[in-house]
């Protein structure tokens, strides 16, 4: 059993600790790293989409004042490991996407190392590319598995059977665009060498995963790489494993001895070299009873990867999970296309991957005249569908019920388009959410000094609040006030932490910082002497052997849209979440807001359009890929049920970085239809999927 904590600190509305220096701007950041002399470094990159390098002249870059060293694949040293096709940076003349590194210039200043690049001549013997993903493609493929580790497809029962037997089904196709992380932070790395020890001041949402991948890339001892990371400006995934700008930024430095490089990726450049979340096209099929029980659940997905390196997302692992159907089917195809590595984007799989369902059981509760909310709740499994093992805590139908009474859903007029006020539409939807709550292997060491408590851990704060509310956490297990703890974080020179990640940075971390203290608590005991300290450590979680364990949540959205225009406005999202006891209600109010904000976007604004003729994403910076701004938000609520969760960790919580954004898309797209009658299945809802069907003035 896991043995909970008293909450003292924990629960407590305690400011952020870093917040004073964020706001002084005395925080350092990577790129910001003060060093002797830095140099900096600019890329080349691909400009067509596949083929290879056939010639290279960097002449009148070399003999650019301030130039110190020009890299490109038949100059750059080899690298120890290639076996990671996306780090394998200037290992070969083939080019696998449009904007990938081909050489990179080191210099005295950005500018000139920029006017450098600009001024390698680059010749390529070009191929056709194919960069366009259908669900008609003859390539499509199975992968071994999804990520991180699931079947990439389960049948439980006969699907089809079901199906065709059933009084009601639904039966769409449903798309989700291609998008991309946009962290306000750019990528950015300051490396240095000092004989074959290499330091990376790397913006990373892990340092032992950063050092992990750099080191094996150059074939180092992890004893010879040091990553340092104190702050991160966002990363929504995207800095969750190093891209390929790190390792050319360790080989520019590996040009110049004893100097230190930098580079910052710009905003046009994160577009090809950072991940991104994959388009989805989502076949679902529900099957129910004229009282909405649902006896089946398919969910086929089809979406992409890169030729060079797999990413499997897990996008309908969701539907084994969330509703009781007796019969359920889940696939996943994949097309590797000459595109960039796509990657993790906050809820990689669960939020994709609940829009097509949470709006197919919109249409099935339109379909029988059943609430929306009565509907989610006749289907509430009592035990994992698909594990059979109890939850650990699920309070979903309190999330949806808590919140129908917040957001004013009694009375609702079921039919579309009946609330007319002016020139706008208005109606209102709602939506599911799901996300597991994991745990991984972290170490912690605590010491006493000074009167104080200092504990280190390589954790990493991505603006979510790791800084504070790790001592509010280590606080509680050792019995003694949070301002009596500091907790020091971002450091492979501190002990090995997990990456932030999956909504598990403060699981994992508050597990290894608990038991670290429970066991300084029984060498030491209440009145330790100056200098005891004690490493310690959190494993695999061995209640997951009996129990699923999942946060969840309900979204509800206001939607308005003009009569004339068909311009749409959200002016109200309201989520409550069961993602067990909040350890700090500032900071977990603000992950909930960013979730659902982000959410928001995803249904309304963000969508990055791939031009097939070229391969490139067109609208690569913040001007033409729009993210909602404060215009765009009205009143967004996120509220949570109290009460801890028995078995994920000691802190009684469940993870609460990425439930937020999960159901927010569909719940916009429901909300859209209830305002208009028209179903929008396409990420995202924009204007022109409505103009022709709206009634006017
Ligand atoms: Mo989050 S996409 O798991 O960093």
């Amino acid at each position: 059993m896991t043995e909970l904590l008293e909450p003292r600190a924990i629960g407590r509305d305690l400011v952020r600790r870093d917040g004073a220096d964020k706001v002084r701007g005395t925080a350092v950041y990577a790129y910001e790293t003060p060093v002797e002399r830095p140099a900096f470094c600019h890329p080349v990159q691909a400009t067509i989409a596949r083929g290879r390098v056939t010639r290279t002249d960097t002449t009148a870059a070399e003999a650019l004042d301030g130039v110190l060293a020009v890299l490109t694949p038949a100059t750059a040293e080899r690298l120890a490991s290639t076996e990671d096709a996306e780090l394998a940076v200037l290992q070969s003349d083939e080019v696998a996407f449009r904007g990938q590194f081909v050489g990179v210039v080191v210099a005295e200043t950005s500018e000139t190392a920029r006017r450098g690049a600009d001024l390698v001549r680059v010749e390529y013997s070009e191929e056709t590319h194919d960069v366009t993903l259908s669900p008609e493609r003859d390539d499509l493929y199975a992968p071994e598995k999804v990520n991180p580790a699931f079947p990439t497809d389960t049948a439980d029962g006969d699907a089809d059977a079901a199906l065709a037997a059933a009084p009601v089904t639904v039966r769409q196709t449903y798309t989700t665009a291609m998008y991309h992380n946009n962290p306000l932070e750019p990528h950015a790395t300051t490396a240095l060498w000092d004989g074959a020890s290499l330091t990376l001041w790397d913006s990373t949402q892990g340092v032992h995963p950063a050092r992990g991948a750099v080191s094996a890339v150059f074939g180092l001892d992890e004893e010879r790489v040091r990553v340092i990371c104190p702050y991160v400006g966002g990363g929504f995934g995207s800095k969750g494993v190093p891209h390929a700008h790190v390792v050319l930024t360790a080989l520019a430095a590996r040009a110049v001895p004893g100097r230190a490089v930098k580079l910052a990726l710009t905003r046009q450049q994160m577009f090809s070299l950072a991940g991104y979340r994959t388009p989805t096209i989502q076949r679902v099929q529900l099957g129910a009873d004229r009282e909405g029980r649902l006896s089946a659940i398919t969910h086929d997905v089809v979406e992409q990867t890169s030729r060079i390196k797999e990413f499997a997302e897990q996008t309908a692992v969701v539907s084994r999970h969330v509703y009781a159907a007796p019969h359920r089917r889940t696939t996943h195809r994949l097309a590797a296309l000459d595109v960039p590595v796509p990657s993790w984007m906050r809820a990689p799989g669960e939020c994709p991957g609940m829009f097509a369902p949470e709006v197919a059981m919109d249409e099935l509760a339109a379909e029988l005249g059943i609430d929306p909310i009565e509907l989610r709740i006749r289907n509430e499994p009592g035990t994992d569908p698909e594990s059979g093992k109890r939850f650990s805590s699920r309070r979903l139908v309190e999330c949806l019920r808590e919140g129908a009474e917040r957001f004013g859903w009694a009375g609702r007029d079921p039919r579309p388009g009946a609330v007319r006020e002016g020139d706008w539409l208005v109606g209102t939807g709602v939506a599911s959410s799901i996300y597991p709550a994991m745990r991984q292997r972290s170490k912690a060491v605590i010491r006493f000094e000074r009167g104080r408590y200092v504990a280190r851990i390589g954790a990493a704060d991505l603006g979510t609040g790791a800084w504070t509310v790790l001592p509010q956490i280590t606080a509680d297990a050792l019995g003694v006030p949070s301002e009596d703890v500091d907790v020091l974080i971002g450091d492979t020179a501190h002990p090995l932490a997990s990456v932030a990640g999956g909504s598990s940075g403060t699981s994992s971390w508050g597990s290894a910082l608990v038991a670290t203290a429970r066991a300084f608590r029984d060498k030491f005991g209440a009145d330790p002497d100056d200098g005891d300290e004690i490493d310690g450590s959190s494993g695999k979680n061995p209640e997951t052997a009996d129990y699923a364990m999942f946060a969840f949540g309900a979204q509800f959205v206001e939607a308005r849209v003009h009569v004339d225009t068909g311009e749409i406005r959200a002016p109200r999202v309201l989520g409550v979440f069961d993602a067990g006891r909040i350890v700090n209600p500032r900071t977990a109010r603000s992950q909930f807001l960013g979730g659902m904000t982000m959410g928001l976007s995803m249904a309304l604004e963000e969508n990055s359009l791939l031009d097939p003729r070229f391969g490139h994403v067109v609208n690569h910076d913040l001007a033409e890929y729009h993210v909602v701004v404060n215009a765009d938000i009205g009143d967004v609520q996120a509220h949570w049920l109290d009460g801890a969760d028995p078995h994920v960790n000691p802190m009684g919580s469940k993870g609460i970085g990425e439930i937020g954004i999960v159901g927010t898309a569909a719940a916009v797209s429901n909300a859209v239809f209830h305002a208009t009658g028209v179903r929008v299945r396409d990420l995202p809802v924009t204007l022109d999927k409505l103009l022709d069907v709206l009634p006017g003035a």
